[in-house]
């Protein structure tokens, strides 16, 4: 499959965005992931619309937008304008709307649509969807927070995923990625695969997604 890495900015320096996506565009990121939380959902509050639209005029690469917010159906049409190529939302916010409208909306305005899932949720949430969704986001840490640790138990749901309901899309996975969990993840079916901290705070990130990259490939031999 073919397989992205997504630096988190949410582990970038804010004060230096534009320096901080070039820095991941020539270290050879294939995604910028942008992570939009609304202080309901999760905890936290980051980015927003006008960041992202200011992120998107100077991006050379795809904007893959994880929106952690409470009502994606309130929010949608407004990331999509300032130019989401990638727009996630939650499984867990499906109490408050309809999956299905929401994915057409995403599509109509060109770009991708994921649904994801948070560590303690069921993938049989987004099984209904499968045929619609380009891809499945599995979190691999609660969401909120950049720099926690990886959970090798999401792993059983990529395999269902890919083993049981033979979901060919992309699946993506959230939290905790390192050099040192990557490539278990690939081996379970993931082929996009998010870092923030491992990637921000290497030395030299082009060195560590070379790293990642070796993993991967690794992993597919075995
Ligand atoms: C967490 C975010 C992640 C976060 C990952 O809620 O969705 O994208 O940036 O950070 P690391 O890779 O440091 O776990
Ligand atoms: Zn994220």
């Amino acid at each position: 499959m073919n397989c992205k890495i997504a630096p988190s900015l949410l582990s970038a320096d804010f004060a230096r965005l534009g320096e901080e996506l070039a820095r991941a565009e020539a270290a050879g990121a294939d995604w910028h992931h942008v992570d939009v939380m609304d202080g309901h959902f999760v905890h936290n509050i980051t980015i927003g619309v006008p960041v992202v639209k200011s992120l998107k005029a100077i991006a050379s690469i795809p904007l893959d937008v994880h929106l952690m917010i409470t009502d994606p159906w309130r929010h949608a049409e407004a990331f999509l304008e300032a130019g989401a190529d990638i727009l996630t939302f939650h499984a867990e916010t499906l109490y408050m709307g309809e999956a299905r409208p929401l994915i057409a909306q995403i599509h109509a305005a060109g770009a991708l649509a994921a649904l994801s899932i948070n560590p303690e949720t069921s993938e049989e949430l987004v099984l209904p969807y499968l045929e619609e969704l380009d891809m499945v986001l599995v979190m691999s840490v609660r969401p909120g927070f950049g720099g926690q640790s990886f959970r090798e138990d999401v792993l059983i749901k990529v395999r269902r995923l890919r083993e049981e309901h033979g979901f060919a899309g992309d699946i993506q996975m959230d939290g905790g990625i390192s050099r040192d969990s990557i490539a278990a993840c690939a081996e379970a079916g993931c082929n996009v695969f998010v870092a923030g901290s491992a990637l921000y705070g290497a030395a030299d990130m082009q060195s560590e997604i070379e790293v990642f990259r070796e993993q991967i490939a690794a992993s597919a031999k075995s």
